[in-house]
Parts: structure tokens; sequence; C-alpha cells
């Protein structure tokens, strides 16, 4: 796929075109049509830098490459950023060691910017901040897709702590982008900030009525400002999901996606994630074939301005 970006930072980053181009190669890797990866270049070489929390996300990158026959290292917990080595020497070591890719995932929204235009190694973002997720919100479209909930013509209502979520903003753009409707629903507080651009309402009831598919969200108190305080009872009874609630709004068989983790019992109720309209579990085997296609793909384009800064990589060649 030419021009795929060497920077994976947001879904805009990416063109109807590669979209498609992934998910069809995401199908192939799932049905075992396209078994192992031929790479030109050699065993291609992936780490992954998380300085925040994460078991999907990290293992599923890891597990990726390997079944592509690449090489997986994980990054060191206590490395040379905690001695304050800025990130650019990082990734520029990491490139001089010879990675091909590394996923990056930071509490800073936009963290891999910087980098776009001369990236010391290709880039993904794992998730930045309250930015964007775009990894995850491809693998949650594909999800959908595979289910037979293909969002072109639907109405997808995102339901939870959107203000502090980049997996919404990411949804949002690749949901809009392939021709689907998002209904954001959530509590006045967490409104996005600019929410007259969006169709949103903070009644469950409306979302449920509207909607052909939810997509909940984790309540991510890590991101909350201190100050303000969760009302965790008022928030089950508004907003959390369950099979009684599900059949009192007239929708027992809506299908039901999340991330993950889930705060059982807030967000979700356990007899929805032990029911058939919960599709978490689906989310996080398919994860493994839409991050093998993101992978494949951003390793064959071959990127020329990768690497060491000019004036060095000349001074080398000169010594
Ligand atoms: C999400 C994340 O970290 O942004 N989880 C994930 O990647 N599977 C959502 C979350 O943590 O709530």
């Amino acid at each position: 796929m030419n021009g795929f970006p060497s920077v994976l930072e947001c879904i805009s980053d990416l063109t109807d075109r590669q979209i498609e181009g992934l998910m069809d190669l995401s199908h192939k890797f799932k049905n075992r049509e396209e078994r192992r990866f031929t790479f030109t270049q050699g065993q291609p070489m992936l780490t992954t830098l998380f300085l925040e929390n994460s078991t999907r996300t990290k293992l599923s990158f890891s597990t990726a490459i390997k079944r592509l026959g690449g090489l997986y290292l994980d990054f060191p917990t206590e490395s040379s950023l905690k001695k304050g080595e800025n990130l650019e020497e990082t990734l520029l070591t990491l490139s001089a060691q010879g990675f091909d890719i590394c996923v990056i995932r930071s509490c800073e929204n936009g963290i891999l910017h910087e980098f776009k235009d001369r990236p010391p190694l290709k880039l993904i973002n794992g998730g930045d901040g309250t930015g964007e997720h775009p990894t995850q919100a491809l693998l949650d479209v594909f999800t959908m897709r595979e289910l037979g909930h293909d969002v072109k013509g639907k109405t997808v209502g995102i339901i939870g702590d959107i203000k502090h979520s980049r997996v919404a903003n990411s949804l949002k753009q690749l949901i809009s982008q392939m021709g689907g409707e998002v209904l954001f629903c959530t509590p006045k507080e967490w409104e996005p900030v600019d929410s007259n651009k969006i169709n949103l309402t903070n009644s469950l009831r409306e979302t449920l009525q509207n909607s052909d598919i939810l997509y909940t969200l984790r309540v991510q108190l890590e991101r909350h400002d201190p100050g303000i305080q969760f009302d965790r009872a008022h928030y089950i009874n508004e907003y959390s999901l369950s099979q009684e609630k599900l059949e009192q709004f007239g929708k027992p068989n809506i299908p039901v996606y999340h991330p993950g983790p889930v705060n059982i019992g807030v967000e979700l109720q356990r007899d929805i994630l032990r029911s058939k309209n919960y599709k978490g579990y689906e989310q996080v085997k398919n994860s493994i074939f839409m991050r093998m296609a993101i992978i494949a793909t951003m390793i064959q384009n071959n990127d020329k301005n990768i690497g060491l800064p000019i004036e060095n990589s000349e001074q080398a060649s000169i010594n």
C-alpha cells in the first residue's frame, strides 16, 4: 500500500483506501489466507514504549509481530527516559539498534506529532492521553464488520466518559469516515469541549432507541480532575448497561462493544459481559489480526526519510 504513513498518530492520517486495505488484510490474516509475510528487508523488529498501563494493546502488538515472523523486544521499564533522556534521543537509539517500529503509549496528548516530518523510526500511537488510539478504533470497526455490524449507514451509540476517552475520538473519526453516524451519550460533566459540533445526548434511553450498535467506555478515573468527585451510584443508575435496561429500552439483542478493561458493575453489569450481546472478547481476538495488518503494511512502505538526522548520517559516511 503506497504512501502508508510512517507515523500513525490519528485516524485522519489514513485515506479511505488505506483503511479498506487494512480491513482486507486483517480479514486475510484471520482466515489464514495470508499466513506468513515475506519481508524484503529482513526480519522486522518492534518494541512497545508504554508509559501507561496496558494488557491488551501491548500483548496484541507483541503477538502480532511474532505471528508475522518478526522479532519483539520489550522496552525496559527502567529506561534512560528516567535519567532524563529525551524521547527523540531514545527513539534514535532504538533506530540505531535496528528497530523498525516503536508503539508508544503516553499520558501526553500529541506526543508523536513532532516526529511526523522526520521519524527516527516508524511509530504507532498506542494511545496518547485523551488524544487518539487509532489502532483500537480500527480493530473495533473491523470487528463490527466481521460480526455483520458494518457501520455504513448505521448509528453507533458511544456511551460513557467521552471527555477523557482517546478511543471515542478515534472511533468518531473512523465511523464518520466509513459512512456511519455516532451518537455520544454522557453525563453533562463529561461532554467534550466542542460538543456543539456532535450528536450528543445525556439520555441512555434516547441512545438505545436511536442506535444500531453500542460502544461503552471505561470510566477513566486516572484522567479525572482530582477536584471533581465521581458520583458512582448516580452513574450506575443512569448509564450502566444491564440486560434489564436493554430490554426496558426495547433493544434486547443490540451488540455491545467495549475496548477493555471493563469496570464490572460500573459501565457494564456482569450479566452483559456473559451475554451474547457482549463483543469484547471478539475485539480482543481481532486485535491481533488488525495489528498484524498495520505492522505488515507499515513495514512494506520503504520510507527513505527515516532514521538519523541528515548531518549525522553524512558525518558517519565521511569517517
Ligand atoms: C483503552 C485505552 O487504553 O485507551 N484500552 C485499550 O487500549 N484496550 C481504553 C481504556 O483504557 O479505557
